[in-house]
């Protein structure tokens, strides 16, 4: 199979076959791309402003503007007026893109600890990290909660979008620690879109006092939802 690399055909969007993606400045420089993400679930989809400032933040930058032609993404007008963002209707010649890719970390419980120093939890101070393992290298998550608390990203979420945005679709498996938890749980929404996106892969949850367990993402969602209706309509 040819692979995507343009950014404008890289949106998972299997259900709606709508494109939609946008890059965001931070006030670093570096640019922050972002895609439409669909879960069969479709509240649960992610739009690509939502992916980009996310992920943006997740990097402790601020974002300053928007590059976005196109497809508009859902709720642009509430992510422009939250951050101040300069709305820029075509896509320059761009030098800093975020690269989501990092080496493997030789001992993953200590990154994910100093991982979760990223988090943005302005209203739960919970601070949750990712590491997301593909053949291409390792992605960094951690929750990022905005204004509106529904619009922030799970740390496995911000992970997982950042990797559909750099066109990596095969994950092998991810690891997620919630130090101020005593047991670390996915929570419900994260489970879905984890199982939607990588059903057959691993996750390690680590819990308090370095205790460690493995899953199969599909066992951690028994019985999920599923419909040959929604696909491909
Ligand atoms: N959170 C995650 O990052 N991952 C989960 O699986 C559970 C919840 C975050 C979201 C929010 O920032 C905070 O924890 C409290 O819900």
């Amino acid at each position: 199979m040819k692979e995507k690399s343009s950014i404008s055909e890289l949106s998972y969007n299997p259900y709606s076959k709508r494109d939609e993606y946008c890059y965001v400045e931070g006030k670093s420089g570096v640019v922050y791309p972002g895609v439409r993400v669909e879960n069969i679930s479709f509240p649960l989809s992610i739009s690509a402003v939502q992916a980009a400032v996310c992920s943006c933040l997740a990097n402790g930058d601020q974002p300053k503007a928007i590059y976005q032609t196109g497809n508009r993404s859902e709720l642009l007008e509430y992510w422009i007026s939250e951050f101040d963002l300069e709305l820029i209707e075509e896509i320059p010649e761009l030098t800093q893109i975020y690269n989501p890719l990092y080496p493997f970390p030789e001992h993953p419980e200590k990154e994910l600890e100093k991982l979760c120093k990223q988090a943005v939890t302005i209203h739960s101070d919970f601070p949750v990290s990712a590491l997301l393992y593909t053949e291409k290298g390792c992605i960094h998550g951690v929750n990022v909660e905005v204004g509106a608390w529904s619009l922030g990203l799970c740390a496995e979420r911000v992970a997982l979008s950042r990797a559909i945005a750099a066109g990596i679709r095969q994950f092998s498996h991810i690891h997620v620690a919630a130090p101020k938890s005593e047991f670390c749980s996915p929570c419900g929404a994260c489970r879905q879109v984890l199982n939607e996106l990588m059903p057959k892969s691993i996750i390690y949850l680590h819990h308090n006092k370095n205790s460690l367990t493995k899953h199969f993402v599909e066992h951690l969602l028994p019985n999920g939802f599923t419909s040959g209706a929604l696909k491909n309509r």
